[in-house]
């Protein structure tokens, strides 16, 4: 089976696969060790961190490189190291212990400001020759909040696999209280927080909390 693996040598690795890989030999194969997919296997939603500091710059630096509807990146990520601020934030997020033990929490907002961002990318990236179809599209949102709300999970996908890869210990939250943590941050009215990230050094885990899958067949239909 192929492996991938984040490094250097994956564009030349990658150039010698075969063009077509039958679904098949992709399905239901154990992980090699040392891989991009093994180490998606070892991540779990930590309940607790270790003491130790971590380096969650490139776990930042992964988040912005996700790929978002129209390459707007309609969304902040407020990452906050501050031992005092995260235990402010703690009551706001059921009390839950990875807020003040972790090391970094990522706040990932959605920006309500769509427009306003729509127009900041045009001038931005000078694609002036998207500005009718991209208006046309804004324009024709149903749901801004929510729109943004998915560019910010691809964006927290990217940094949990990144967080993986680099064998820090991560726990996505959605339990906390979004006007509540706006408001201890002092964000903007146009920043909606959505969900969190808490990062840290990995500590021994209780196991209480199963780590679970489907099986493959369960969840993936291959046609
Ligand atoms: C969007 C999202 C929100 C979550 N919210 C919380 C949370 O508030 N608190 C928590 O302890 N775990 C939370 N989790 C962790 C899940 O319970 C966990 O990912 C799931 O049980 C699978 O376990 P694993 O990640 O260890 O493989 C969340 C996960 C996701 C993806």
């Amino acid at each position: 089976m192929r492996s991938w693996r984040l490094s250097r040598t994956s564009t030349k690795s990658r150039s010698k696969a075969p063009a077509h890989i039958p679904f098949k030999e992709m399905s239901n194969a154990p992980a090699q060790p040392d891989t991009f997919l093994s180490n998606l296997e070892w991540r779990r939603a930590v309940k607790h961190f270790g003491a130790g500091p971590v380096d969650v710059e490139p776990v930042i630096r992964a988040a912005t490189q996700a790929p978002s509807s129209f390459g707007l990146q309609p969304y902040r990520i407020v990452a906050v190291k501050d031992k005092a601020t995260r235990e402010r934030l703690q009551p706001a997020c059921y009390g839950q212990s990875q807020v003040t033990e972790c090391d970094t929490l990522l706040v990932f907002c959605a920006r309500t400001d769509v427009t306003g961002r729509s127009e900041e990318f045009l001038k931005a990236s000078g694609a002036e020759a998207v500005r009718g179809m991209l208006e046309g599209f804004v324009g024709n949102l149903q749901d801004q909040v929510a729109w943004a709300s998915r560019q910010a999970y691809i964006a927290l996908g990217f940094a949990l696999a990144a967080a993986a890869e680099l064998k820090i210990a991560s726990c996505p939250m959605e339990g906390f209280v979004p006007a509540a943590v706006a408001q201890e941050l002092a964000l903007d009215s146009t920043l909606h927080p959505v969900v969190l990230l808490a990062l840290g050094e990995p500590a021994e885990e209780d196991g209480t909390w199963p780590r679970f899958r489907f099986p493959e067949s369960d969840l993936v239909r291959r046609v």
